[in-house]
């Protein structure tokens, strides 16, 4: 990966047919300098890519986290749950392992490089991919609750607009919504290309005001619940949660 700094210089340095990069030539094999200096930004640059990743936190594994806290606030409401987001099969296998739950998973993005549990559950249709760009896939109240963490970052509000009533359409008894604080993660370089564009985190009042504006009802008895439940476990979520109603 330090290559990549130093790959552009080498072009222009071979471009030996041009006059001008003819005596740049002459010049980097005389001065041991420029490769030095180029390897030097090169291992900054790595440095820095690296750490600015470290920073990230997922929600996906803090629906993992919360699920006791999420079976307390809503009981029998966990007993069919469709999970939208990146790296279902890991949240949809998690929950699978819970009595008395049914679970499906919708992964937004393209499946790539995934292990033959995840495999095993797209084949079974247990975990579908599909673009949360358009209407899911199933009739409305198919789930007693939709979860869905990170998913919705990556969605202009001209999107969420379409995105989140289609989730309150398929749930009978609410939608969870995990999302990260502004300021916790940054995309990485490899994300960008496969969700197209970066995360977009927005404020707890940014929030508030999306759900009013579209008027999707904040759920305050699940909300209650889950905060007392919470407190009892001094569970502090790492990333903002939502309980919004269903459609009906
Ligand atoms: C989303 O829906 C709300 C409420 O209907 C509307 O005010 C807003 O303009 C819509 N946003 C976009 C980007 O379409």
């Amino acid at each position: 990966m330090s290559r990549r700094p130093v790959n552009p210089a080498r072009r222009l340095v071979d471009g030996g047919s041009i006059p001008f990069m003819g005596s740049a030539h002459s010049k980097s094999r005389s001065s041991p300098l420029l490769p030095v200096i180029l390897l030097a930004v090169g291992a900054v640059l790595l440095i820095g890519y690296l750490y600015s990743g470290s920073g990230d936190v997922s929600c996906m594994l803090e629906v993992q986290r919360a699920l006791p806290v999420l079976k307390k606030a809503y009981g029998d409401s966990m007993r069919k749950v469709l999970h939208v987001g990146p790296e279902t099969c890991s949240v949809v296998s998690k929950l699978l392992k819970e009595e008395d739950t049914e679970a499906w998973g919708v992964e937004p993005y393209d499946l790539d490089d995934v292990d033959a549990n995840c495999k095993s559950l797209v084949r079974k249709g247990i975990v579908r991919v599909a673009d949360i760009k358009f209407p899911l896939p199933y009739r409305a109240k198919s789930f007693s609750l939709v979860i869905v963490s990170d998913a919705v970052d990556y969605l202009t509000p001209k999107y969420l607009n379409k995105t989140l009533p289609e989730m309150a359409r398929v749930s009978a008894d609410g939608v969870v919504i995990f999302t990260g604080y502004p300021g916790q993660h940054s995309a990485k370089i490899a994300e960008l290309s496969k969700f197209g564009r970066p995360a977009k985190l927005r404020s707890p009042s940014w929030w508030i005001k999306y759900f009013l504006q579209n008027n999707l009802e904040d759920n305050e008895a699940a909300t209650k619940k889950f905060e007392q439940a919470a407190a009892k476990r001094s569970y502090k979520p790492a990333c903002q949660v939502f309980h919004i109603k269903s459609l009906h």
